[in-house]
């Protein structure tokens, strides 16, 4: 049993994080690995809040090149976001019946059957050292943890605030262990992946209504709330748990400035959180999506599906056909359970929409700066 907080979420520390960042407001555009843009980060940025490249399975080029975009659109700070992994090396037999469980589907597209890529996922080191050459205001990472000596390299090399995502109270502990300067506290209502590196069960499946006010409890970092926050309400909530800023990556995505093409917007516009489910389907991570007949057929295989990232690199050539087909059905459809609350409103104007929204609910927290 928790004993009850000294304190609700004082006021007077809860502009550190801003503070540090220069934000004019408490709103993070949630790093989105191939579905974010240049475009998309330098709007919320110009706007007062943090934009966000996700950069996952950008190859370090494209990394300072996508830095160097955002900085030629805006002067105000962003951030760049990288997954935690280890380049893996699977047993044959492992691949080869992924293969086969997955040539059929491919066959569907008419494609031929997928073959063993000539790299699971992107170098981390190298792009770690891409990270610091390009010196983003915030470095943010998921799916594992750095050590210490990487967490004070990215602070005193690229003079980046470090954050660390997190699904549990122990992961966010885990994190304030190595220095990380915040905590994205990640709700099992966000879309994507989770960013779940200690325990990938469903016991870390948390609501970000628990998460967030038992990470606030347990550190002495910010924290960041992510998670189901769609607008106005949903941020005045994440702060009254004391969280110091919110990550919104779904509201995000809907925005005309995201890469996403016209089938998976469709789905989008339609769909309601009852829709979405967690699954490993598309990539061999617990990730959170629309369902849809990919989802479904693999699904019905889902503990026999290699990990991350081999799931992920064997189906990207399916997913990447699917969207140049406009089928949605093959597509990877990451959306949160908020989905049915997302307005396709230019970046900029979305992030001014939700202050007004966030000042109505809470009058002290109108923009600042
Ligand atoms: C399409 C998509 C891609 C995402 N990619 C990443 C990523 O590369 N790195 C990361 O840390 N989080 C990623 N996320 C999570 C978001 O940054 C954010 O934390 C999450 O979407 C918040 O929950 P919400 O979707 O309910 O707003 C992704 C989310 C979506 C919807």
């Amino acid at each position: 049993m928790a004993t009850a907080p000294a304190t609700l979420a004082a006021p007077a520390t809860r502009t550190d994080l801003l503070d540090r960042l220069q934000l004019a407001l408490p709103i993070i555009q949630g790093p989105m690995t191939g579905s974010d843009t240049p475009a998309l980060a330098a709007a919320v940025s110009a706007a007062g809040g943090l934009g966000m490249l996700g950069c996952g399975m950008r190859a370090p080029a494209a990394m300072a090149e996508a830095a160097a975009a955002v900085r030629a659109a805006t002067d105000r700070p962003f951030g760049m976001n990288l997954f935690v992994l280890a380049t893996p090396s699977p047993e044959p037999a492992l691949v080869q019946a992924a293969i086969e469980r997955l040539t059929p589907l491919y066959a569907d597209l008419g494609l031929p059957a997928p073959t063993v890529p000539t790299r699971w996922c992107e170098d981390f080191d190298a792009q770690l050292d891409a990270l610091i050459a390009a010196r983003p205001a915030v470095a943010s990472f998921t799916f594992g943890i750095l050590t210490r000596a990487q967490v004070q390299r990215i602070q005193h090399e690229a003079g980046s605030l470090v954050i660390g995502t997190a699904t549990t109270v122990a992961e966010a502990l885990a994190w304030q262990d190595v220095g990380a300067d915040a905590v994205c506290a990640s709700g099992m209502e966000a879309g994507g992946h989770r960013g779940s590196f200690l325990d990938l069960s469903s016991s870390s499946q948390i609501g970000t209504l628990a998460l967030v006010p038992a990470c606030v409890d347990a550190l002495a970092i910010p924290v960041i709330a992510a998670g189901g926050v769609m607008d106005g309400r949903g941020i005045a909530a994440a702060l009254a748990l004391g969280a110091q800023a919110v990550q919104m990556g779904t509201a995000f995505l809907a925005c005309p400035e995201s890469a996403i093409g016209a089938a998976q917007r469709a789905a989008m516009a339609q769909a309601r959180g009852s829709d979405t489910r967690i699954t490993r389907a598309y990539s061999g991570r617990p990730a959170r999506g629309i369902v849809n007949a990919l989802m479904q057929r693999l699904d019905a295989c889902e503990a026999e599906l290699p990990p991350y990232p081999i799931q992920n690199a064997l189906t990207g050539p399916l997913r990447r056909a699917a969207a140049q087909q406009g089928r949605a059905d093959y597509l990877s459809l990451w959306a949160g359970q908020g989905v049915a609350l997302a307005r396709a409103l230019p970046a900029g104007e979305l992030v001014r929409v939700l202050a007004r929204e966030l000042a109505q609910v809470l009058p002290g927290e109108a923009a600042r700066g």
